[in-house]
């Protein structure tokens, strides 16, 4: 055990008191395997602004925001009133209601690609339904995505999501099951390309064109170094989903945040349809599928039977989209700015705590989305990405995320963290310093040994 994990269960005795009845009613006491790290998570008590703290009364500064859904921070006080007032009128009937009619006018207008919506309940879901509708939409069953990119948790967008060195491949990526017992029929319609790869991409998929639904693509995948693809790749998808009648879906459930019109505006990619998820719910739960009005009919059922049916009982409830107006009203253009160039300064001073503590590591990311790696080598795919995170750059950012920890900072165990709006310039000088202590203590503790 390292320095920084000792110091943690000193403070935290009521979430260790907590994790032990966890154990007892869940699959390795939690119910969410992302929010687990050893030896056990802070548990949650109250969030405000962006602090969170916890119930041994510890308070951080939220820079995981449950993984960049919080834009305006915890409890904004026009999100939680609109959310109260609509608990009072009632949560969810089977009846449309004028607020899921307006948030939808509201996501409308921030891009031109989206003509129309449906809500889901989810970002998985809204990726679920978006493929599902490609499949109907050209009677095509294949769906093609990028090695390592993560589209939330259906089982076709899992294809390939972690695969090891062992699984890939000599020169192209293979179609690998995230789980065991993936259908072999899974792995068959997923094909795999390699993100930033113009030439290799192409050929894949010239090659499966008339079996090609859709394209499932992340402009600035975390897991791809957080670094955006080039105006090449992002022609080339274009180029061969408009000449092949392919459906080209951008999943912008995280992306969304670093411009008013999304990734999609700030890149130029032009998708027939987006997924969004995330900050469009205000911290209650959200999907959003939009997209060109001629792909979108593939949902419509006012005359029977649907191309592509969608439905879910808790899709468009009222109190997700009381949440989501009022955090549509928050995420203006300035809001937007402002907290763009707050991830600047902070990618710029963590930057510097690496080159001061003179320790190797890159920061990456777009707007208010920070990605913290320890290596120096060129980033840009899945591969490149896995090696900067894996055995000894993993465990150096597993020791980052306990020395921040313990110093008031919650970041994510994987390098991730993004901004919320009550932040300002002290919390990202918090934010360095605490870095560059952690890493000056590494560095004195020889915990570094052998990083690149
Ligand atoms: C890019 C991307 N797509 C889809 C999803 C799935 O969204 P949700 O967790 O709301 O199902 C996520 C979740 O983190 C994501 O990062």
């Amino acid at each position: 055990m390292t320095n920084e994990a000792e110091k943690y269960p000193d403070l935290t005795s009521k979430s260790a008191e907590l994790t032990q009845r966890a154990k007892l009613v869940y699959p390795g006491g939690t119910t969410r395997g992302q929010t687990y790290y050893a030896p056990y998570p802070s548990y949650f008590k109250n969030a405000s602004g962006c602090h969170v703290f916890d119930v041994d009364g510890i308070k951080r500064v939220d820079y995981v925001n449950n993984y960049t859904v919080q834009f305006s921070g915890h409890s904004h006080p026009k999100i939680v009133s609109a959310v109260q007032a609509q608990a009072a009128l009632g949560m969810c009937t089977t009846m449309p209601s004028e607020s899921d009619l307006e948030l939808a006018e509201k996501i409308i207008q921030r891009a031109e690609s989206f003509e129309q919506i449906r809500f889901t309940n989810t970002g998985t879901e809204a990726v679920m339904h978006a493929i599902k509708g490609a499949r109907a939409y050209t009677g095509r069953s294949k769906i093609a995505k990028c090695e390592g990119v993560y589209h939330g948790a259906y089982d076709y967008a899992e294809v390939s999501l972690d695969p090891n060195p062992q699984l890939w491949g000599q020169d192209r990526p293979k179609s690998v099951g995230h789980t065991r017992g993936v259908p072999n029929g899974v792995l068959n319609d997923v094909i795999i390309l390699p993100f930033n790869d113009v030439a290799v991409s192409k050929a894949i998929l010239e090659e499966n064109a008339d079996e090609i639904a859709g394209i499932l693509f992340d402009v600035i995948p975390s897991r791809c170094g957080g670094i955006p693809a080039t105006p090449e790749y992002i022609r080339m998808l274009k180029q061969f989903s408009t000449s092949k009648n392919v459906i080209l879906i951008q999943d912008e459930v995280v992306s969304w945040r670093v411009d008013y019109g999304g990734a999609q505006t700030l890149y130029g990619v032009d998708p027939d349809v987006s997924t969004l998820g995330k900050v469009i719910g205000g911290g209650l739960p959200i999907g959003v599928i939009a997209g060109r009005k001629e792909f979108m009919q593939v949902f419509d059922s006012s005359c029977g039977k649907a191309a592509c049916s969608h439905s879910g009982t808790f899709t468009a409830n009222p109190l997700s989209m009381a949440a989501g107006l009022a955090a549509m009203e928050l995420l203006t253009k300035d809001a937007i700015a402002r907290l763009n160039s707050l991830g600047e300064r902070a990618r710029a001073y963590i930057q510097e705590a690496f080159n001061l503590a003179d320790v190797n590591g890159q920061v990456t990311g777009e707007g208010s989305l920070i990605l913290i790696h320890f290596s120096s080598d060129p980033l840009g795919d899945y591969r490149s990405t896995w090696r900067a995170h894996t055995d000894l750059p993993g465990k150096m950012l597993d020791e980052l995320f306990r020395g921040l920890l313990n110093r008031g900072v919650y970041f994510s165990t994987w390098g991730l963290g993004c901004l919320s709006t009550p932040m300002g310039e002290p919390e990202i000088d918090h934010l360095a310093d605490s870095v560059l202590a952690t890493l000056n203590i590494m560095k004195d503790k020889n915990l570094m040994e052998g990083a690149s």
